[in-house]
């Protein structure tokens, strides 16, 4: 049994991870300052002898005896991390800062929760690990992109400074049920506005493309990851590689729900990427691992979940 320490915990994803943890009987602090996180998240963990949760902001020093380190405390969605940037900024560099001083002194593992959006508005297509990025760093975005960039500089510096274990995944667009209902992500968009019967919004013309992965994929290559050999840091890319416009994604959601729903279009927000797929072969190579779930299951299991919500 390990102890582990989830930050995040109780948002979409570090929900997901905290229940696999705690299903392989280690023993989990869930730390979260349930800015984008909820309670009813991690709810069902609550009776459960090897699992706690600790209501605390990752921008503050945090202490523990732990083995492992999942850093994922940062609200993920644009409406989210735009509403406070001062705040997004200082919970992915102050946060990785406070985590890594912690992992240094317990000289536990940390994995740092990083995302496709290092790569910007790239240039290169698919993305692999060794493309640097196109990101602007005075934009609406930049407090999310730069802020992740950032916590990734200080990762590989605490290790070649202090040989802090570390580990680096990038994730690509990531859903399933625990999304929240109201965070502007495009698939809990599409799916809340079909069951409604409102119009489904695309920003756009709607042939900029986005590759969707299902949030169980994606806990098994960061777990995978994390039980790598120590010399493995990354930064490794987790997504799936199908690519999709977000018309065809808007349709097949139509399909899906039976909706009336139509769709309409708004101009693009600024610095929106126009495609984004992974290049996943460093992943197949060190960790055995590609995505498994197609789009349609796991979108079927995502508006099961959505439709709890309306
Ligand atoms: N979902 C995706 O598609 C995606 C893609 C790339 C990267 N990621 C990364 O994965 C991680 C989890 O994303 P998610 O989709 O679950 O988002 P989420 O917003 O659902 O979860 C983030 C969690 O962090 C908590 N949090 C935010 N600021 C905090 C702070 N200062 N102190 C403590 N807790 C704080 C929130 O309350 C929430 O529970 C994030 O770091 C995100 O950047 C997600």
């Amino acid at each position: 049994m390990k102890r582990i320490l989830v930050t995040g915990g109780a948002g979409f994803i570090g929900s997901h991870l905290c229940e696999k943890l705690v299903s392989e009987g280690n023993d989990v602090i869930c730390l979260d300052n349930f800015y984008t996180g909820s309670k009813e998240n991690v709810w069902h963990l609550l009776g459960e002898h090897n699992f706690e949760i600790v209501r605390h902001d990752v921008c503050q020093p945090y202490w523990a005896e732990v083995d492992e380190i999942y850093n994922l405390a940062c609200p993920a969605s644009p409406v989210y991390y735009q509403n406070d940037p001062i705040q997004t900024t200082k919970t992915s560099v102050f946060g990785a800062y406070h985590m890594l001083g912690l992992a240094r002194r317990t000289k536990c593992k940390i994995l740092q929760t990083s995302t496709s959006e290092v790569y910007g508005d790239p240039a290169v297509h698919p993305q692999p690990e060794s493309y640097w990025g196109n990101v602007n760093t005075i934009g609406i975005r930049s407090c999310y992109d730069e802020g992740k960039r950032c916590a990734e500089t200080m990762f590989f510096d605490y290790h070649r400074l202090h040989g802090v274990r570390i580990k680096v995944i990038r994730i690509f667009n990531t859903y399933g049920p625990r999304m929240a209902a109201n965070d502007g992500r495009v698939v809990s968009n599409f799916i809340m506005q079909a069951l409604r019967g409102e119009d489904i919004t695309i920003y756009g013309d709607g042939t900029q493309t986005r590759s969707f992965q299902y949030v169980s994929d994606l806990i098994d290559g960061m777990t995978r990851m994390m039980a790598s050999d120590d010399d493995f840091l990354g930064p490794v890319n987790i997504g799936n590689p199908g690519e999709f416009t977000m018309l065809e994604l808007a349709e097949k959601v139509i399909a899906m729900t039976g909706s009336k729903s139509k769709i309409i279009f708004r101009p693009l927000p600024s610095d929106d990427p126009k495609k984004r797929r992974p290049d996943i072969s460093l992943a197949k190579e060190k960790l055995d691992w590609e995505p498994k779930v197609k789009l349609d299951e796991g979108l079927a299991k995502t508006i099961e979940y959505f439709k709890t919500k309306i």
